[in-house]
């Protein structure tokens, strides 16, 4: 097979002309801060994932860090998996916090329950757990060894049916490169109306809204100037034109994790003597199979050279220098998992050629080794 003159990336958005016109809307209407399209937005999210109340903000990080702020949480300990994205590390350390990494299952590479219980301390009050990849953590167990608060990161989750409902809060990422890319952003979930009434105005210095004052939804008539800040916010607010784009993204969801799951399941049946294929996922965010640890980075190197991406999802948190000064001890899974983690291309723009190609390579490799 020849090979291509074009890299494939590993994970990449696609958009059309319904994004653009969408844009082109909200930039011609005059309205482009949080508006109309937030709200649409927000209320179209929640009825997906059965929340009552979503918060949209600039990003799944900036949406972990103001629940943490929001529900008080400084100076105490948060628990959180080896295998993820430094977000749900770093959260912990923006609040005073120390980042308490445990575990993962060897199957799934979610957080592992019994790892909670065996390092959980007398000040672990919050847990950040991870759908890693797009498989749903264990938290019937979790719920079990941990009684604290639950803060479930759903930035690989979005959607499988009966995501975020098992948390206190979910987070969700519409980061470029995610299943419903909007160039960035997030969403806060949850049924907590106590807990939605204070993140509103905490996503903008303190301020409720801006739309709702110039369009006379107050009893004030016209625009009404003024108003006081009785909290402490900040500036996470997401605006009408990333929403207008994550709006057509919705749309487009279905269709586009039903080819995420073709993917996965060619991969899966064409690859079977090759890798080890990974839990299965109705997002899949990314195709993180594993090899033998001694092939993972020369065939990451192979598949360069025929200009097929690959990645790794992830490099274990704790070997961050970061966090690693608070994090040490062994982690039996992690350690050992991650060297063999290899992910292949896999989003909405890959194509049933560049399957067979990466397919035809793989197998070339495994072949001549
Ligand atoms: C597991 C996980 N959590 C959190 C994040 C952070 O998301 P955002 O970029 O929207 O802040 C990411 C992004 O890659 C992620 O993979």
């Amino acid at each position: 097979m020849e090979i291509r003159d074009t890299m494939l990336p590993v994970l990449r958005p696609l958009g059309g002309e319904e994004e653009v016109q969408a844009l082109r809307e909200v930039i011609e209407s005059g309205w482009w801060g949080k508006g109309p399209k937030v709200a649409e937005f927000e209320e179209k999210f929640a009825k997906m994932v059965g929340h009552k109340y979503a918060v949209a903000v600039t990003s799944n990080s900036h949406g972990q860090d103001l629940v943490m702020k929001a529900m008080g949480y400084k100076g105490i300990d948060v628990i959180n998996p080896a295998i993820s994205f430094i977000a749900t590390a770093m959260v912990p350390l923006w609040n005073d916090c120390t980042s308490n990494i445990v575990d993962v299952k060897r199957d799934t590479l979610c957080i592992d329950p019994d790892d909670v219980e065996r390092y959980k301390k007398p000040n672990s009050e919050v847990l950040i757990s991870v759908d890693e990849a797009g498989v749903i953590a264990d938290y019937e167990n979790l719920r079990k060894k941990f009684g604290g608060f639950i803060l479930q990161d759903c930035a690989h989750s979005c959607w499988t049916p009966g995501a975020g409902l098992d948390g206190d809060a979910a987070v969700w990422s519409f980061q470029a490169v995610k299943t419903m890319p909007a160039g960035d952003g997030g969403m806060i979930t949850t049924n907590d109306r106590e807990l939605y009434e204070k993140l509103v105005p905490m996503t903008w210095l303190g301020i409720t809204s801006t739309y709702a004052r110039t369009n006379k939804l107050t009893s004030s008539p016209g625009y009404s100037w003024d108003y006081d800040i009785s909290v402490l916010g900040y500036k996470c607010y997401m605006n009408d034109l990333t929403a207008s784009v994550a709006l057509e993204q919705l749309k487009k969801l279905p269709k586009n994790l039903e080819w995420r799951r073709h993917i996965q399941r060619r991969y899966n049946e064409e690859l079977s003597e090759y890798i080890e294929a990974p839990s299965w996922t109705e997002t899949v965010q990314n195709y993180s199979a594993r090899v033998s640890a001694e092939h993972r980075d020369s065939l990451i190197k192979y598949l360069a050279d025929k200009k097929i991406h690959t990645s790794v999802h992830y490099k274990p948190l704790h070997k961050h220098s970061v966090v690693s000064h608070m994090n040490q001890r062994e982690y039996p899974v992690a350690d050992v998992e991650w060297k063999r983690l290899i992910s292949l291309p896999c989003h909405a723009a890959v194509t049933d050629d560049d399957i067979d190609y990466v397919i035809h390579w793989i197998k070339n490799y495994f072949t001549e080794v």
